[in-house]
């Protein structure tokens, strides 16, 4: 076998045998295999695309490059979640200390931004001190203590995913339904959770562009986790506009907190769709009543009580969060309804703005990124401000940097 042969394969679209792609994907752990025969063997997979058998078993090869988390010794339902990627998209931090706050225990590892989308560990790293590279002792500690953990993969836990993920990110080999598939499922069997829910983006500002190639994803997800005796839940949701008001790793954060501290906003509506659910899940209960459940943690501030003990438990000081940043005014150039925020657009902004990167040696501006001021079918008028930019960069706009707003 040889790795030339393989990605000739795959360019001619044909299905690459469990032996030939752990082959490929272990040799590049293990460095033998080089980065450019990898993003070679990549975009033949984003061009040919993979079956289900091929993606079913890059995903247990992926689970098997680290440890598997068995999570049974806390004796009680664990739940997951995870999205497939979007801009604004903070669920995680207002889901988990909603679930966990409501006594279900949330077992999480994230990713970092990929292409456009955020990644919930850069946000979570733009928190001084926050620790994302946990041990497994930590990890279980910190469940069983505080009931809810999230940790980048680690070279313990799914180290093919951190390796390919940083990888796809950097060579435009980001959209493709078997990658993205092998890289959450990896990440959510080896890490231990019994109930597990796939929030699938769909829209421009997504991975993922058509309802068809959602549902499909979905029914793959589902199949492979039944497989490893897990149940899988999705639920497919809209990415044409950002999912809430603030893009970039610090702005997200303190969005994350205005709406567990109540700020009623879409990031509310859908972090209570999701925590619904799975409490429903995990609790055997309704899900009207697991709402009720919800509202009142956010309403009693127990919520968001438990996502200061989240934090504190990995490190993290809140009281150092600090946006440095020089600010920039968009107006709106002419009166009347907002009718679109493009959320492929203002992800590529935040991105050239320095909250995210495509390069390894670009480094993520953690106070940089969007604040939104206007919501599609708002009324503006001519010079109202649509959005504030937040950057250290000296860099020069032009109009068609900030056409994400479209007003008629
Ligand atoms: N999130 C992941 O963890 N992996 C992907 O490929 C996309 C989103």
């Amino acid at each position: 076998m040889n790795i030339i042969n393989i990605i000739e394969k795959k360019s001619l679209g044909k299905e690459l045998t469990y032996e030939e792609l752990s082959y490929a994907f272990n040799g590049y752990l293990k460095e033998k295999i080089e980065d450019y025969q990898m993003s070679s063997l990549l975009m033949a997979i984003v061009i040919n695309g993979m079956t289900f058998e091929e993606t079913r078993n890059l995903t247990d090869i992926f689970i098997k490059s680290g440890k598997v988390y068995d999570l049974s010794s806390i004796g009680e339902v664990i739940v997951d979640k995870h999205s497939t990627g979007g801009i604004g998209d903070s669920t995680t931090l207002v889901v988990g200390p909603i679930v966990a706050s409501c006594g279900v225990k949330m077992a999480k590892i994230s990713g970092k931004g990929l292409g456009i989308t955020g990644g919930t560990i850069d946000k979570l790293q733009s928190i001084p001190k926050f620790n994302v590279y946990l041990s497994k002792m930590e990890f279980l500690e910190n469940l069983k203590t505080v009931g809810f953990v999230d940790s980048s993969q680690t070279d313990d836990l799914v180290p093919m995913d951190k390796k390919v993920y940083n990888l796809r990110n950097n060579s435009g080999t980001t959209k493709s339904i078997p990658l993205i598939v092998s890289s959450i499922m990896s990440k959510k069997i080896a890490s231990g959770a019994d109930i597990i829910l796939i929030d699938i983006k769909v829209g421009n500002g997504a991975l993922i562009k058509t309802k068809t190639d959602a549902k499909l994803m979905s029914d793959w997800m589902k199949k492979i986790g039944t497989s490893y005796n897990k149940k899988v839940v999705t639920i497919i949701s809209d990415m044409n506009k950002p999912l809430s008001n603030s893009i970039g790793n610090l702005l997200e954060v303190e969005e994350a907190m205005n709406v567990l501290k109540g700020k009623d906003c879409a990031l509310l509506e859908t972090s209570r769709e999701i925590a619904s659910i799975l409490i429903s899940l995990a609790k055997k209960i309704t899900k009207e009543e697991a709402l009720e459940e919800v509202d009142n943690a956010i309403k009693s501030k127990k919520a968001y009580k438990k996502f200061l003990e989240f934090v504190s438990s990995q490190g993290g000081d809140i009281s150092k969060i600090k946006i440095k940043a020089n600010i920039k005014v968009v107006r709106s150039k002419e009166s009347g309804i907002l009718k679109a925020i493009n959320a492929e657009k203002i992800g590529e902004l935040a991105l050239k703005l320095g909250a995210g990167k495509i390069n390894d040696r670009q480094k993520i501006d953690y106070s940089a990124g969007i604040k939104l001021f206007k919501n599609v079918g708002d009324r503006v008028e001519k010079n109202d401000v649509l959005a504030t930019l937040y950057t250290n960069k000296h860099i020069n706009l032009s109009n068609d940097d900030v056409n994400c707003f479209i007003v008629e």
